[in-house]
């Protein structure tokens, strides 16, 4: 560590304008085991030295040497937490150029995981000025323009949006797919809203993509034909080449698809920005496997207090960005189903659905100003079932999508009661009752059955 400029603000400064001047990031550190305790700020100093204009040694500073730029562009720490080791790094707009979020993310979020006086860094969160969020294209359609697309009417309008991914997550054929997606889209009222692929469900030998994604809009050709009722297949366009997924995307819109699903963590940056300029109108479906890769943090400090064992990126901070490169729908976890719950899908929900989203100093996060960007779905997923939906919308609120699988396809009375019982809990909650009182009132509805399944709670997804 060879801090050669100075990267510690003075005591009380504070970014003057912030949304207009600066990219403002929170972090936490952990030092390494030999680093002692009071060499705590010379990491923090490294960190915005590493990640802005600095090196591990001293350079020559002579004319022509680039010095004086460099601290003038120079990163500072401010608001340091010494007892929490956490601070914040403020970077001048100008050090990154204002549409390329692969560049900007290899300095923040770049070499500074390698350091060795330290064992843990976790970027909190990260606010980016009106400059960066103009300079990206963000959401197609977002929240309204969705609603839009399937052409809601009032008693949808204000309700989540349902659907079900199919489980086994692979095993049908496409024709098998399309026959399911007829059969629940049929099923009950016929107000059943979405299909989607599961992850690991790409161009199988026994599921092509370009058979599945005719296939499935056929059937929803028909079943629209016959109800009026306007549905979407989040088709998995996910491939490693960008070519074939623009190639796949125009197929989806050919055969009369609506929606795509990209995985947006395993393709990366690049790949989703491009595939929100290039695709052919349709809306975008950010699924995140692999992202628990990046945003796990098993420490206890996660919550802020106490330390942090890793190296990792919050999943709201993912999220900030995939609504600035453009996705109009993202997962944000079931509330209580998968890793720890400390209202991780809360606080994604939030940089999601809102224009001015208020910082959390309990969660440390740094709040941002969307300046009009379109919002974005946020999507639970994982160990749902219908008795549960009150939980969900509570959490996330009524714009949200709410994704079933095993929790409509082994409803015991079959699938489509499954659907039913789905619909009846969003019923429920149009009503302003909880599913549990629904189903007290019709203890022979779907509803009724699946609750005595599965409770009224999420399952814990292990
Ligand atoms: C899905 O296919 O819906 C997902 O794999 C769920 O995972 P996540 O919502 O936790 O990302
Ligand atoms: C997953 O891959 O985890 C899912 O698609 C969620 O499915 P589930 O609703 O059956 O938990
Ligand atoms: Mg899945």
């Amino acid at each position: 560590m060879a801090v050669q400029l100075n990267y510690i603000a003075p005591q009380g400064w504070v970014p003057d304008n912030p949304d207009e001047n600066y990219i403002i990031v929170q972090f936490k550190i952990s030092l390494a085991d030999f680093v002692p305790k009071e060499a705590f700020l010379d990491g923090a100093a490294s960190v915005a030295a590493e990640s802005s204009t600095g090196t591990w040694t001293k350079v020559d500073e002579g004319p022509d040497s680039g010095i004086k730029l460099a601290d003038e562009y120079k990163a500072v720490v401010f608001d340091i937490d010494q007892n929490n080791h956490m601070f914040k790094v403020a970077y001048k707009v100008d050090l990154f150029e204002p549409d390329n979020m692969s560049g900007f993310l290899a300095g923040p979020a770049g070499n500074i995981g390698g350091m060795k006086m330290v064992k843990g860094v976790r970027i909190f969160d990260m606010r980016f000025p009106k400059k960066m969020v103009q300079a990206f294209p963000g959401p197609r359609y977002g929240i309204e323009g969705i609603r839009n697309l399937l052409d809601q009417d009032d008693t949808h309008w204000n309700m989540p949006i349902m659907g079900t991914v199919p489980k086994p997550k692979v095993g049908r054929t496409a024709k098998e797919q399309a026959i399911l997606a007829r059969r629940m889209f049929s099923a009950g009222t016929g107000d059943y809203d979405f299909i989607k692929d599961d992850e690991n469900l790409t161009s199988l030998l026994f599921n092509r993509f370009e058979e599945r994604a005719k296939l499935v809009n056929e059937a929803i050709a028909d079943v629209e034909k016959q109800s009026g009722k306007k549905k979407l297949y989040l088709c998995n366009l996910t491939h490693s080449n960008i070519d074939t997924m623009i190639k796949r995307a125009e197929l989806i819109k050919e055969t009369g698809g609506r929606c795509m699903m990209i995985d947006v963590v395993t393709t990366g940056f690049a790949a989703v920005h491009t595939m929100r300029l290039k695709n052919p109108g349709l809306a975008i479906h950010a699924h995140r496997a692999m992202h628990a890769f990046i945003t796990r943090e098993s420490g206890k400090g996660i919550g802020g207090e106490g330390e942090i064992e890793g190296f990792s990126i919050s999943m709201a901070t993912l999220a900030k960005l995939c609504r600035l490169l453009g996705v109009d729908s993202i997962h944000t976890g079931s509330p209580k189903a998968k890793m720890e719950d400390y209202g991780e899908s809360e606080m994604i929900k939030d940089v999601l659905v809102t224009d001015l989203t208020p910082p959390d100093p309990k969660f440390k996060t740094l709040g941002q100003n969307w300046f009009g960007m379109k919002t974005v779905w946020p999507t639970a997923s994982g160990g749902l079932h219908p008795g549960v939906m009150d939980v969900v919308v509570e959490k996330l609120g009524k714009d949200c999508y709410i994704q079933m699988g095993g929790g409509v396809l082994g409803h015991p009375q079959g699938i489509e009661k499954g659907v039913e019982a789905a619909l009846e809990a969003r019923r429920a909650i149009a009503q302003g009752i909880s599913v549990k009182e629904y189903a007290d009132k019709y203890p022979d509805s779907a509803l009724a059955y699946a609750i005595k399944l599965w409770g009224t709670e999420p399952k814990i997804v292990y």
